[in-house]
């Protein structure tokens, strides 16, 4: 008889991938979401599950540089990427991201529970050099993620802060980390 049991959905493969700096192995079934990983089995609850569909952006995070929706990728396919998450953001010390501080700075949320994937999508594209640096480009690119509360407005001055201060020679940043990623 044939054993097809290795097969099984529930059987698990070992994915290595490099976690917000640090080497990482977990074992995932075939079709877990790279969203699910993080959140369940990683103990990294930043990363928001919104629509769970691609629709909303809460889940944003950074593969191999690339903002990606977290929601719509396998685990598995991360093998040797590079997955960074709101948490590794900040610097090692906990001095914030200069697009972290703007947030806080232009208090760019309400419930805050868009934030992680707004501030991920955000940092992917300042460092995108196609992506033009007027207000309209800013709101076009950043227009897959929601925000169910309307802070629109400050998310934009938060980020053109943001881009101004990473332009700087000594960008400031605050140790309040804990605060953006609670
Ligand atoms: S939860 Fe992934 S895009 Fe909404
Ligand atoms: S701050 Fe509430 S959804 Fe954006």
């Amino acid at each position: 008889m044939k054993d097809y049991s290795e097969h099984s959905p529930d059987a698990t493969v070992p994915v290595h991938l490099t976690l917000n700096g640090e080497p990482v192995s977990v074992d995932v079934t075939p079709n877990a979401i790279l969203l699910d990983v993080l959140r369940e089995q990683l103990q990294l609850g930043g990363t928001k599950k919104g629509c769970d569909h691609g629709q909303c952006g809460a889940c944003t995070v950074h593969v191999d540089g690339i903002a990606m929706n977290s929601c719509l990728r396998l685990a598995v396919m991360c093998e040797g990427q590079e997955v960074t998450t709101i948490e590794g953001l900040a610097e090692a010390d906990g001095r914030l991201h200069p697009v972290q501080q703007a947030f806080l700075e232009r208090d760019a949320y309400q419930c805050g529970y868009c934030t992680p994937g707004q501030i991920m999508s955000a940092t992917a594209m300042l460092d995108d050099e196609r992506i033009a640096s007027d207000d309209a480009a800013v709101r076009e690119a950043m227009s897959g993620n929601i925000c169910r509360c309307g802070a629109y407005r400050n998310i934009l001055a938060a980020i053109q802060d943001a881009r101004q201060q990473m332009q700087g020679a000594d960008p400031a940043r605050s140790d309040l980390a804990s605060e953006v990623r609670s």
